[in-house]
Formats: C-alpha cells, structure tokens, sequence
C-alpha cells in the first residue's frame, strides 16, 4: 500500500508564486516585502488530473515533418465583442485556458457576462460564481442591452462539484468567477492561497483540456500585487488578458501578456457605461473630450498600442515644495522614467525642478509604458514650473535619453497621421526624424534635439516667435 505523503508546511511568495523552506521577510525570487505566507501542503496533491476523469488522447505518438504541418488549422470561436477578439488575436480557441484579471471593479465581471452574450450561439455557457449568487448575477445582466437568457449559473466554491455540471451539459465554454474563491479537496491551504489557486487553476485547466471546453478564469489583482493573481498562473494558461482603468472613470484598457495563439501588442478599447462595457472605435476622441485648453502643464501626445494611435493628455503640476524631500506622484507613468525626465530637465534646461514637489498624470486613467511619451511629459512639467500653458494646436512625441537627447520613436508617421486627424497642427518631433516622417495636409512638424530646445521652443511659442 502507498504511505499517504505527510503534510507540511511551506512560505509561498502570494506575488510571484514561489515557494521556499523557510520565512522571508523579502521574497528571494521576486524581491517583494511581506508577501510569504506559511501554507499547508498536503500529499494528495495531483498535478495532471482532472475533474471528468476523462482520458486523455492515447494512440501512438506521431512524429512529423515541419514542412506538412500548417498553421492556419486553430479555429477560432469568435466571441461577439470586437475589440476582445481583437486582442485574442481573432476569437477563442476551444480548449484553451483565458486568464482575464483586474483589479476589483474594473468590470470582470461584466465582461463574462457580455461574453456570454457574443457566445450564445455556440452552445452551452457555464458560468460557475464563488463570489456572488445567481440573483446578483442575474441582476447584474439585467443592466445590459441583452441578457444571455441560456447562460448556465452554477454558484459553488469546490471545484469537484463542478464536475457533474461539466459533464452533463457539455459546455463549450466554462467560465469561473473568480479563481482565488474556488477551492479543491487536493490542498489543505485556505481559499485564495497561492497553493489553493494554483491547484485549482491546474485541475480545471486540465480538464478543459481533455474536455475540448475553453475555459475562462477570472484573477483579481489588487494595486500592491498582495493577492494571489495572474503572475502565479501565467504559466498554467494560454492567454493572459489584463483588464486596466481606474474604476472612478469610464475608460478600460485590455491587454494581452501572453498570447499563444496571437500577437500580445494588441489592444482592446472599451467604456463602462449604464448598460455595461462598450467598445471604443475612436480612443483619442474620447481622451481628448475633456481636454481644457490653455491651462498650463498639459502636453498630448500620440502614443502607440498595438497597431492603434492613440492621443492622450499628460498632465503636469509643480509646486513648491514644504519641508523635507520633495514628492514626486505618477499615476499612469512609471516612476523610473519621471525620474530620468527631471534628472534630464534639471541638465539640460534652466527649468529648476529640484525643490519643488512633482505630480503627473495621465488623463483617462490610461497607464504609458513606452519612451515615447517622454517628450511631452517634459514639456508638461516645463509648462507646469514655467506657468506658460501649449498651444491647444501642439502635441510632442519622442523618448528622451539620459542625456537630455531627444530620440526617434517607432511609428512616427502611424502617430503624425493621427494628431493631425484630430486637429493638431504643429507636432514636436525628434530632430532628424523630419526627414522619415512627412506631416500630412497642412500640419508641420518641429524637430528638437534635447529637451532644452523643446523648453525654449515653449518659451518662444508663448511670445509669438516660435516657428
Ligand atoms: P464588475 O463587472 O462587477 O467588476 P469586477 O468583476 O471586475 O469586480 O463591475 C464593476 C463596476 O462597474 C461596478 O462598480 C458597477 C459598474 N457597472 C457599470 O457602471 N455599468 C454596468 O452596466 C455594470 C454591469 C456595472
Ligand atoms: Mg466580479
């Protein structure tokens, strides 16, 4: 007879997943503070398993030559909402596992449920809740234009019992909502621990697996990364779709981080509106709806997502700061390359920004992660200290290097074309850039060289002689 393994207790990083012997104050791998928590492994764990019991494939394996395997073979389900397939890369792939994850509110949620919508004709949804009963959910369907009258809402937290359903209705997509408040027999620790999810996302993705079903998992994520959350199954599932906006403002970003069966550059635009989420053809119209002109410390620029242009508003406010050292506050860019934009403004410019205190933001709630914007953030800090608001005609893109230099961006022409569709009519581009990118119609473009050019250009533009 098999010796039952004994339970013991392990330290698991609830941020990046990994497991250690003994206590950390700091995770070893991933370097966060405070995130190891003790967790009870017990021995019946069984990594490969899955809830139907279903076998999988056997037959002999085949061996084949590269050159007869084409690639055009995954079929897609495609899910009724635009701007997701968009990011899925053309649709679901059945048998595949879907992280969505978001921060609480940001409208998971909702997005199952349009989802359900899109997928009706397709066969069975089965839509399993651990967080809510079937009347919220019913009640929330009820705000949206069309309710998925034959969607199936299973309201359990152990996994096991989803097997009966699973089996019985057959469906072609299963959906959990949410992975941290499902459980499995298979681990001793609480729910929402990183062995519980990281148990049950295996089990249940196994099973769609051999089932055929594509499955979904919702993952919160909370602002500190404190809740077990997609990092810790990015390497379980297929696709990993974040889900990004501030939940006090309408605008929603999704993207994907991983992506095996399409590009991870893409983009998926939506609104939260009264009757859900709403895809968003044109996103720099809807950024730019509440730009108040002539106020200084505002910059727009044209950054890139995916394959898509998009305008946003940077916003700048510097004041002096009180005692001690002085705060500098990014919401929606990275704190690293604020840093480097004061550092390079202080050398390169007359611009003094070192006593007083920094806030930036990005209107909308969008998050910046390329270089691209650096430009204008500089000149929306520039404007803020030097209390000269842009010209309502202007926007700047180009990345800025460490030594003030102002450098080329990808898709130039792609971000020109958009700034100018959109009524910007002089466009600060990176010296030497002029000669790739050709603006459209009448608009001009302005090279500068290092941020201390675009100061000065501010400077002029405000007295009327700026070019
Ligand atoms: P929800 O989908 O529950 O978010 P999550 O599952 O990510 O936690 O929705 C979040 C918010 O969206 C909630 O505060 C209510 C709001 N909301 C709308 O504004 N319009 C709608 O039509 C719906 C359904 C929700
Ligand atoms: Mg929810």
């Amino acid at each position: 007879m098999a010796r039952m393994a004994r339970s013991r207790s392990i330290y698991a990083c609830s941020k990046c997943g990994a497991q250690q012997a003994q206590w950390h104050g700091r995770c070893p791998e991933c370097g966060a503070w405070s995130t190891l928590a003790e967790e009870v492994v017990g021995g019946n764990a069984n990594t490969g398993a899955n809830l139907l019991q279903v076998e999988k494939r056997t037959g002999a394996a085949k061996v084949r030559p590269l050159r007869d395997i084409t690639t055009d073979a995954t079929p897609r389900i495609p899910t009724g909402i635009p701007e997701l397939d968009r990011v899925l890369g053309g649709g679901l792939v059945p048998a595949s596992v879907v992280l969505i994850g978001g921060e609480p509110g940001v409208g998971k949620s909702t997005l199952a449920l349009q989802l359900a919508v899109g997928l009706e004709h397709q066969g069975p949804f089965l839509y399993v809740t651990g967080e809510e009963s079937p009347e919220q959910v019913r009640l929330r369907a009820q705000r949206l234009p069309r309710i998925p009258e034959a969607m199936l809402v299973l309201a359990e937290t152990r996994v096991e019992e989803i097997a009966g359903p699973w089996r019985e209705r057959d469906p072609k997509v299963v959906l959990v909502d949410s992975i941290q408040t499902v459980h499995t027999d298979r681990a001793e620790s609480a729910p929402g621990s990183v062995t519980q999810v990281r148990e049950c996302a295996a089990l249940l993705a196994a099973t769609a697996k051999s089932h055929g079903a594509a499955l979904i998992l919702i993952g919160h994520v909370t602002k500190d990364g404190n809740l077990a959350g997609p990092r810790l199954l990015e390497h379980l599932v297929d696709v990993v779709l974040n889900f990004e906006g501030d939940r006090g403002q309408a605008f929603r970003l999704l993207r994907a981080s991983k992506n095996r069966f399409g590009s991870t550059d893409e983009v998926g635009v939506f609104t939260m509106g009264a009757t859900g989420l709403e895809g968003v053809a044109n996103p720099s119209e809807l950024l730019l709806a509440e730009r108040q002109t002539g106020t200084a410390g505002s910059c727009i620029v044209p950054i890139v997502a995916g394959s898509r242009p998009m305008l946003v508003e940077l916003q700048a406010l510097v004041a002096p700061a009180g005692y001690g050292t002085a705060r500098r506050t990014s919401i929606g860019i990275d704190d690293g390359r604020l840093a480097l934009l004061l550092a390079a403004l202080d050398r390169c410019s007359d611009i003094d920004l070192v006593a007083n205190d920094v806030y930036v933001n990005v209107a909308g709630g969008v998050r910046i992660a390329e270089p691209g914007a650096d430009l204008a953030l500089a000149l929306a800090l520039a404007s803020s200290r030097l209390d000269l608001p842009l010209p309502p005609d202007v926007a700047a893109c180009g990345e800025v290097g460490l030594g003030g230099e102002v450098r080329r961006v990808a898709r130039l022409d792609l971000r020109l074309r958009e700034a100018v569709r959109l009524g910007f009519r002089r466009v600060l581009i990176p010296a030497g850039a002029e000669e790739v990118a050709r603006a459209p119609d009448d608009a001009r473009v302005i090279p500068v060289a290092d941020v201390g050019a675009a100061v000065a250009w501010l400077r002029a533009s405000v007295s009327g002689k700026a070019s």
